[in-house]
């Protein structure tokens, strides 16, 4: 099999290299073809492009695989912790049980978060958006742990402080939300139960974590634990190859994420589906909605991905998860119903069948986080808990990799050269 392609252009032939992944995945490699021949490529949204090379999660759209270092998600989502998966994202191999326990122990230690921070947050109004109050502070982690900027420092220990403090960061805004005090981390509880008791407890009364709640968040936080080159990860990358601190390039992915068309998706999941409740449950005025979107500018959100054009494996592990835990913790949601009359309509409508458009991981997440007790503001910053192994992960990559800065090419359309006329005479 020819290991090269041809180009022919201008009545000239080029040969660029095939490169071909661990996965018989096969790219163009033209790092040398604007030298070459003169001429970009135009891939608006990078479709069709390849921005690294990464061994870090393998993702098949057709097929709906989904492994981080090459683990299923399956398996990892019914047999790990979500520290492990953030381990073996993080350093490649799942961690023995000596190096999970040194992993966690510093973790734990380093849960507290610094009391001027706290004044930082003070001066959020109290109706802020979580996700704002989160990408502002891990901004701010980097006023706090200066050595972040130089280059040269081991990032270990910010990697620890990132995933032992953001559950802290995050659970304040709720508890804001509601006028009550903060909690301060317990550290005799594992991470999980870290953040339930930061969230939910309240200094009047016991709280104890219900196991059926803890297990169902390590599955949804381990499903969004990294998803390859996503807006968000490729944000963080491209952040972090100006050689921009571990802290600020997070806290740029914190900001990718907010969209709704990314991990926003997931409270606009639930208000869509409010919405539908409230208009009298009839899901088929809003498939028909959708599929005139060009007109009515309404898309089915937690519908469709760039990438999996046969099922997401995530959304098929959390649907059945929600069943599940709606069961055990005897929550009837309404909405539950709406989500899958709403998805069996779609499923069966020749414009999503056309268009190849399935559930993906938001679908059906929010229902349970609802079920928690999470509240719906709180659903991104749930989804930013459960990526930030994965951004860490794909930025230590792009640091060990030595990866140039990015910095795409573009075809100008403007205007070209003209003279300037002075304010006067226009
Ligand atoms: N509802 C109705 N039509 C849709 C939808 C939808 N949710 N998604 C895509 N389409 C249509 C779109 O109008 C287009 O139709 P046409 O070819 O007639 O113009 C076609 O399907 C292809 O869509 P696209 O926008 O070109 O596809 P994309 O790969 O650029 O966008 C997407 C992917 C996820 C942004 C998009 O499907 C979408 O907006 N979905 C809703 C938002 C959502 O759920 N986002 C969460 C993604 S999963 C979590 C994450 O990793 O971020």
């Amino acid at each position: 099999m020819a290991n090269t392609a041809e180009l022919t252009v201008d009545g000239k032939s080029y040969e660029f290299p095939i490169f071909e992944g661990t996965e018989h995945e096969k790219a163009f490699d033209i790092s040398n073809l604007r030298d070459q021949t003169g001429y970009v490529t135009l891939d608006r949204g990078y479709k069709n492009t390849g921005a690294t090379k990464s061994a870090i999660t393998f993702l098949d759209g057709e097929q709906g695989i989904l492994q981080y270092r090459g683990y299923s998600i399956e398996e990892l989502a019914a047999k790990a912790s979500f520290l492990e998966v953030a381990y073996l994202l993080i350093y490649g191999e799942l961690p023995t049980k000596e190096q999970y326990s040194t992993f966690e122990d510093s973790i734990r230690r380093h849960t507290l978060v610094n009391e001027d921070m706290r004044k930082i947050f003070d001066g959020f109004p109290v109706n802020a958006h979580p996700m704002s109050v989160l990408s502002s502070l891990v901004s701010a982690m980097s006023a706090f742990y200066p050595d972040s900027q130089d280059e040269k420092s081991d990032p270990d220990g910010h990697i620890i402080r990132l995933l032992a403090k953001l559950p802290t960061i995050a659970t304040w805004s709720y508890k804001r939300s509601l006028g009550h005090p903060v909690n301060y981390p317990k550290n005799n509880l594992d991470y999980i139960s870290n953040f339930l008791n930061m969230m939910f407890a309240l200094p009047v009364e016991e709280y104890k974590v219900d196991p059926v709640v803890a297990e169902a968040l390590n599955v949804l936080l381990i499903l969004h634990a990294d998803h390859e080159q996503n807006c968000s990860t490729s944000t963080v990358r491209l952040v972090g190859s100006s050689q921009a601190n571990l802290y600020s390039s997070i806290s740029a992915g914190i900001s990718a994420l907010w969209g709704p068309l990314h991990g926003g998706a997931n409270q606009e999941v639930i208000e869509m589906l409010e919405a539908i409740k409230a208009d009298g449950g009839d899901v088929g005025k809003y498939v028909d909605m959708a599929k005139n979107a060009k007109t009515t500018g309404f898309r089915l959100f937690g519908f469709g991905h760039r990438v999996y054009k046969n099922f997401d494996p995530r959304a098929r592990i959390i649907k059945k998860a929600a069943d599940d835990v709606l069961g055990k913790l005897g929550v009837n949601d309404p909405v539950l119903e709406i989500a899958k009359g709403l998805e069996e309509a779609a499923l069966h409508d020749e414009y999503f069948i056309q268009r190849k458009l399935y559930p993906n991981v938001d679908f059906y997440s929010g229902i349970i986080y609802r079920a928690l007790g999470i509240p719906t503001n709180m659903f991104t910053v749930m989804f930013a808990i459960g990526r930030l192994p994965g951004w860490i992960a794909q930025w230590k990559e792009m640091r060990e990799q030595k990866e140039p800065i990015g910095r795409p090419r573009q075809i100008y359309t403007g205007a070209t050269l003209r003279k300037f006329v002075s304010i006067e005479n226009r």
